[in-house]
């Protein structure tokens, strides 16, 4: 199910600029991603891809990797910006496990046009229910 809010704009403009800088020769599909923090910083990434083509990354780990690598622990809203614009981008499998790291369940997750126009606005919780994440894990000192 979808949502009616909208993208923040500066979230787009930076997902839409790193997907300027895709490196994606084999696939040409290019990819963006921006996440804002818990203190309002935007990290972004785009598609990284390799001639060993299992070795490639994607956007959404590109930007949370810039968001852990600046201190950023909490992810408070996402945008995907990739494809011809009719189809809205939704992260893979993997992403949406590396998003729900650092994400609660009702953050949304933008899917957005060329232009920036939301073409699909889901939660992480929409994209992976029932999700496996660090709650799950024993706490140091619990373990029997
Ligand atoms: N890709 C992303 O970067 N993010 C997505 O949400 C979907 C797919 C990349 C991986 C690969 O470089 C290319 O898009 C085609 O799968």
């Amino acid at each position: 199910m979808g949502h009616s809010f909208s993208p923040d704009h500066d979230l787009v403009v930076a997902a839409l600029a790193a997907r300027r800088h895709a490196h994606a020769p084999y696939s040409h599909f290019t990819v963006g991603a921006a996440v804002r923090d818990d203190e309002g910083r935007i990290h972004a990434g785009c598609n990284v891809e390799n001639a060993a083509y299992p070795e490639g990354v994607c956007a959404e780990a590109g930007a949370l990797s810039a968001m852990v690598a600046a201190g950023g622990r909490q992810v408070v809203d996402v945008v995907v910006a990739g494809g011809d614009g009719t189809v809205p981008c939704a992260p893979c499998g993997g992403c949406r496990q590396k998003l729900r790291e650092f994400s609660l369940p009702d953050t949304p997750v933008h899917m957005v046009d060329g232009e920036g126009h939301a073409l699909l606005t889901l939660t992480l919780d929409e994209l992976l229910p029932n999700s496996f994440g660090p709650d799950n894990l024993p706490r140091k000192g619990t373990h029997s």
